[in-house]
């Protein structure tokens, strides 16, 4: 299992994007955008047009982690717009197979995010339906904030369950992901990482992906799950 960095451009300078996306393009395997509305989060980012726009300025394959209130009526535009991945929330999401089903036909792959208190388990039906589960990390909204190691019991067993089936679902993290942190989510079971301020925060944030990379790699080396 190939150890995955998505930088996370709400740590960038929005004023600059392709610039940021630039600063890692040789690096990082996705661009994490972070789409919100103001109402499933109390935060308001970027939407479609931007989304749109970046596609035509970076060769990097878009992540959009979408955190709106209603995923089922945007989720397939986000694919349409050119992105490689396009993630809903379980929270929020009416009709969960139908949007996934339409993320996929739009040509992207499908996400389906949890909050940390929100659970995995029922959706290990769902498991055919989705090519990658983003387990949040901290409650979506903000950058910066600290990682929640409650959570890391709930990526074991997500690791678990996604092995069980012989799926080929990838296990994102996304929050409070840096140095300190790294290592535990490889070692729990995720293979897709988010990092935002760890990356652009940093003075190089390029030298940051590939120091983040070879932790989680080292971690996912000796994690009990690869075996
Ligand atoms: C938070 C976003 C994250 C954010 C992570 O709701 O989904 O992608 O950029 O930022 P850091 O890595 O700073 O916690
Ligand atoms: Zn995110």
């Amino acid at each position: 299992m190939a150890v995955q960095m998505a930088p996370s451009i709400l740590s960038a300078d929005f004023a600059r994007l392709a610039d940021e996306a630039a600063a890692v393009a040789a690096v990082a395997d996705w661009l994490h955008v972070d789409v919100m509305d103001y109402h499933f989060v109390p935060n308001l980012t970027i939407g479609l047009p931007v989304v749109e726009a970046l596609h035509k300025h970076t060769g990097l394959p878009l992540d959009c982690h979408l955190m709106i209130s209603e995923p089922d009526r945007w989720a397939a535009g986000y694919a349409e717009a050119g992105a490689r991945n396009v993630t809903v929330h379980a929270e929020a999401l009416q009709s969960p197979v139908r949007t996934l089903r339409l993320i996929r036909a739009a040509g992207a792959r499908a996400g389906l995010a949890v909050n940390p208190a929100s659970p995995v388990e029922p959706f290990e039906d769902l498991l055919p339906e989705l090519d990658m589960l983003l387990l949040m990390t901290v409650e979506p909204g903000f950058g910066g904030q600290s990682f929640l190691d409650i959570v890391l019991p709930k990526l074991r067993r997500a690791r678990a369950m996604v092995q069980r089936h012989g799926a080929s679902v990838w296990l994102q993290v996304d929050g409070g992901v840096g140095e300190e942190t790294i290592e535990r989510c490889a070692e729990a079971g995720a293979d897709v990482f988010v990092a935002g301020s760890a990356v652009y925060g940093a003075d190089n944030p390029a030298a940051a992906v590939q120091a983040l990379r070879r932790r989680a790699e080292q971690a996912t080396a000796r994690a009990s799950w690869q075996r």
